[in-house]
């Protein structure tokens, strides 16, 4: 391993989905490793995503807002943090079609701002941009690093400026940074309202999944912990100043998806309601992820693989959703699902 074994990581956005997966891999594969947490702990951000973990001297959680300058200044003056990784953001589309603001303060002026404190304390960044900013591949196509971003929704523009201001700034004042655009991912912690964990959380209550429109299309379905280990060879291995797809490089319809969902958790087909479709709804992503590969890096999972593995992980773990399911959830369940629902076919 490389002197990164023993660096200080400040990890934005560590109490959610994947910050919380990528916090607990890294602290088993870097022993010598710590991490300050930096989460605002939105809905989306939950400390129980690290329970576990709390105790361990290595770890430690600012609760702060990527956009306060001066707090993640102090903070990576304190903790002598040698590296910036990137995972905070508003994240959900159908969120961001709702309430599209937030979007832009957090991930597009937030970026900005550790961008701005990376480039004064001289320290690098690493970026979690996404493949929703190659906006909807058309068939045939893998979108390969040096694709032209164009975004369709926007949270997928918000993170394609992030991911524009990162190049630029490496660009103008030669700050070191990596960026990795990852794949849908799936697994452990996902926040309920995201396609994977709300099917599998709702077919396990016997409540109906709310597929949009013909439900033909395509995204590739990831495992968070190949995202984790990707993120990791770049941080190691990746060169300064570049772009890399993380992803299975296979895609699959929400169709299909849905019946590997149901399928493992032994639910029934008649649960499946074709309902109103998002407003633009990006048909098909697919990266190329042979870029990363050059870097040694292969995936563990394949996507039907991950998907399983997601909806057990949802079975056996109902006392981390439940509280969220019927707490706050339930009024965004409601303004995105009910008219839907009430118009919906089989
Ligand atoms: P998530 O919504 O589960 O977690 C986001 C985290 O960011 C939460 O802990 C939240 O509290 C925190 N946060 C939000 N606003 C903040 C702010 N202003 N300041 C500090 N913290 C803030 O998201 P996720 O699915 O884990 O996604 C993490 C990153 O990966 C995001 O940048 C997202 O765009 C990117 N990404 C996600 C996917 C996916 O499939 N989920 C795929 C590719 C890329
Ligand atoms: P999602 O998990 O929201 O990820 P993204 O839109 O960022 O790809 O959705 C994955 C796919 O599932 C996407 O094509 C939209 C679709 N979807 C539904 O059909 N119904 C739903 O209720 C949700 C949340 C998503």
């Amino acid at each position: 391993m490389t002197s990164f074994s023993s660096q200080v990581l400040l990890v934005t956005g560590g109490c959610g989905f994947i910050g919380s997966n990528f916090v607990r891999y890294w602290l088993s594969q870097h022993p010598q490793s710590r991490v300050v947490v930096y989460d605002k702990l939105t809905y989306a951000g939950r400390k129980e995503n690290l329970a576990d973990l709390w105790s361990d001297p290595r770890l430690k959680l600012v609760v702060g807002d990527i956009g306060d300058q001066a707090l993640v200044r102090s903070t990576c003056q304190a903790e002598g943090i040698d590296l910036i990784v990137n995972f905070a953001a508003e994240t959900h589309v159908d969120q961001s079609i709702l309430g599209p603001l937030v979007f832009t303060d957090t991930n597009v002026r937030g970026t900005h701002v550790l961008l701005e404190v990376a480039r004064e304390l001289g320290i690098r960044l690493h970026h979690i941009s996404t493949d929703e900013v190659y906006g909807h591949i058309p068939d045939l196509h893998q979108s390969v690093e040096t694709d032209e971003l164009a975004p369709r929704s926007p949270y997928a523009a918000s993170k394609a400026a992030a991911d524009q201001l990162v190049q630029a700034y490496a660009i103008t004042y030669g700050i070191p940074v990596t960026i990795t655009r990852g794949a849908n991912n799936v697994g452990p912690y996902q926040y309920p309202e995201k396609a994977v964990p709300l099917f599998s959380t709702n077919a396990i209550l016997g409540e109906p999944l709310p597929v949009y429109g013909d439900g033909q299309q395509m995204r590739d379905y990831a495992h968070v912990y190949d995202h984790c280990t990707g993120i990791e060879a770049v941080l190691l291995r990746g060169k300064i100043g570049e772009v890399y797809n993380v992803g299975t490089g296979r895609e699959m319809t929400n169709l299909e998806m849905v019946d590997i969902v149901l399928e493992t958790l032994g639910k029934s087909h008649d649960l499946v309601r074709h309902v109103t479709d998002r407003p633009g709804h990006d048909r098909r992503y697919s990266m190329n992820v042979d870029k990363l590969r050059a870097l040694g890096w292969q995936p563990k999972y394949d996507p039907r693989q991950a998907v399983a593995e997601a909806a057990k992980w949802y079975e056996g773990n109902r006392e981390w959703w439940e509280p969220i399911r019927s707490g706050q959830f339930r009024e965004y369940y409601n303004a995105q699902y009910a008219e839907r629902l009430a118009g919906s076919k089989q």
